[in-house]
């Protein structure tokens, strides 16, 4: 698994690994005007296909996880773990010196992979998440402070 810098040419394959990983993945175009945008950079891991997507703004101080996804083929191997640890390297690159970002409340997966990485519940959004038929769910929202830990 090889991981590099996203460019907007990249933005076929993630969309393509974002529409395993969700069940309302963004497009294509949604990519590639996201990497363009102001203080935006953005992940991509590799095998024999696309494996993994990040996307992270960085903007006066504080980083934001817009988006990160992993293939179902490619759980569970670090992948998402290798994502988080470059955006959380970038942004201190950035001068970011605290990182957020949203999860469902019952994303367990995930909500295990921020907490090993240091991220704490910093509050709750009540009905953020349109879960069509099944009503709707609170988004945790996680922070880091980036700059209590080694770059
Ligand atoms: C959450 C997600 C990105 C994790 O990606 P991943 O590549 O499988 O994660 P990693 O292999 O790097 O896991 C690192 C650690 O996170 C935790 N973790 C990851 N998946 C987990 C799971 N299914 N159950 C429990 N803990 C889990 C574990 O601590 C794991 O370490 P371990 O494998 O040594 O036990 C992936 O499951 C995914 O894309 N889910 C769907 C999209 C999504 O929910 N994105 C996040 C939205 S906020």
């Amino acid at each position: 698994m090889e991981l590099k810098a996203a460019t907007p040419q990249d933005a076929p394959d993630m969309a393509g690994v974002h529409a395993q990983a969700f069940d309302t993945p963004w497009d294509e175009t949604d990519f590639e005007d996201l990497l363009e945008g102001e203080g935006i950079f953005g992940f991509v891991v590799r095998g024999e296909d696309p494996a993994g997507v990040l996307i992270c703004r960085a903007v006066a101080g504080e980083a934001e996880i817009l988006t990160v996804g992993v293939a179902p083929w490619a759980r569970r191997r670090g992948v998402g773990e290798a994502l988080m640890t470059a955006a959380m390297g970038m942004a201190r690159q950035a001068g970011a010196e605290t990182m957020f970002l949203e999860v469902d409340v019952d994303n367990a997966p995930a909500v295990s992979l921020y907490e090993r990485l240091g991220f704490e519940r910093a509050g709750l959004r009540k009905a953020y998440y349109d879960r069509g038929a099944n009503g709707r769910a609170d988004a945790l929202v996680m922070r880091l402070d980036l700059t209590s830990r080694p770059v």
